[in-house]
């Protein structure tokens, strides 16, 4: 007798528990006055709760669009994205210039409802641990660089979502900053673990932070490889099996 072909198992429900990110198979097309540009076709990727995805991939490929994706600022022509809920730092810091650095990092609590004293009440406390103490009342362009994306990640914490969509948050800054931003990240998700996204040009930065590391091709953006990184934190950039990593993702880069 026939069997009966059941419907293909679709991935389990979290109705328990968190979901972390679950991008399937997703096309978006953009029309322009210039015709029509697709993004992204046919991306898919998997993050676990507390799991730091790196997403590496050429200019163009589609990585800011998928970011705003997941965080439900767009929605894809076809596909799936499942995430837990989910807060953008955007590419540039959009930090508001006539605001002082603790207003700027209140901003998300002010933004949900909370009076300024109370919103200014949340984030003072973390401006020691970002190193910021002293800078509450600066404005943005007495800030260093590296600093500004410090108030831009501290606002971005304080939004107090399980999932962090961070699209190359440090490729504005000169070499020497940006190793000690990066090791400072690692710092500060081992010392309050979230899901991440983050998107980079940076093949070293992507190891040195990641769990797994996402190669996407060209424009339309897929995944074409996908790397464990298995290294114990705190990690060292000179590490041999990190070195190793990065040629194999530069590989994987050169190929797609
Ligand atoms: N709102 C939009 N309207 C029209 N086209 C868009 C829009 N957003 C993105 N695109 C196009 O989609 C493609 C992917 O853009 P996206 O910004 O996602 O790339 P990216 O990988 O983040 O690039 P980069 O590394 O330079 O930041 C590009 O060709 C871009 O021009
Ligand atoms: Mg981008």
């Amino acid at each position: 007798m026939e069997k009966t072909l059941e419907a293909p198992a679709e991935e389990p429900l979290h109705v328990h528990g968190p979901l972390g990110v679950a991008v399937g198979s997703v096309t978006r097309t953009f029309s322009g006055r210039r015709g029509e540009v697709t993004a992204l076709a046919g991306m898919s990727l998997r993050a676990a709760p507390h799991e730091v995805l790196a997403v590496v991939g050429p200019s163009g490929c589609g990585k800011s669009t998928l970011l705003e994706l997941i965080c439900g600022l767009q929605r894809p022509d076809s596909g799936t994205v499942r995430a837990d809920p989910a807060v953008l730092m955007p590419q540039r810091d959009l930090l508001l210039p006539w605001r002082s650095a603790l207003d700027n990092a209140a901003l998300a609590p002010r933004v949900q409802g909370l009076s300024r004293e109370a919103a200014r009440a949340r984030a003072r406390p973390l401006f020691a641990r970002f190193g910021l103490a002293g800078f509450e009342r600066a404005r943005p362009d007495e800030l260093s660089g590296g600093m500004r994306q410090r108030v831009a990640f501290l606002r971005t914490l304080l939004a107090g979502k399980p999932v962090l969509c961070l699209d190359e948050p440090f490729a504005a800054l000169d070499a020497l900053t940006r190793q000690e931003m990066q090791s400072w990240l690692a710092g500060a998700l081992a010392a309050e673990p979230r899901t991440v996204v983050l998107v980079t040009h940076d093949v070293e930065e992507a190891v040195v932070l990641a769990d797994r590391v996402v190669v996407m091709s060209p424009r339309p953006g897929r995944a074409v490889a996908e790397l464990a990184v298995s290294a114990s934190r705190p990690r060292r950039r000179t590490d041999p099996a990190l070195l190793a990593l990065r040629e194999q993702a530069m590989a994987a880069l050169e190929a797609a």
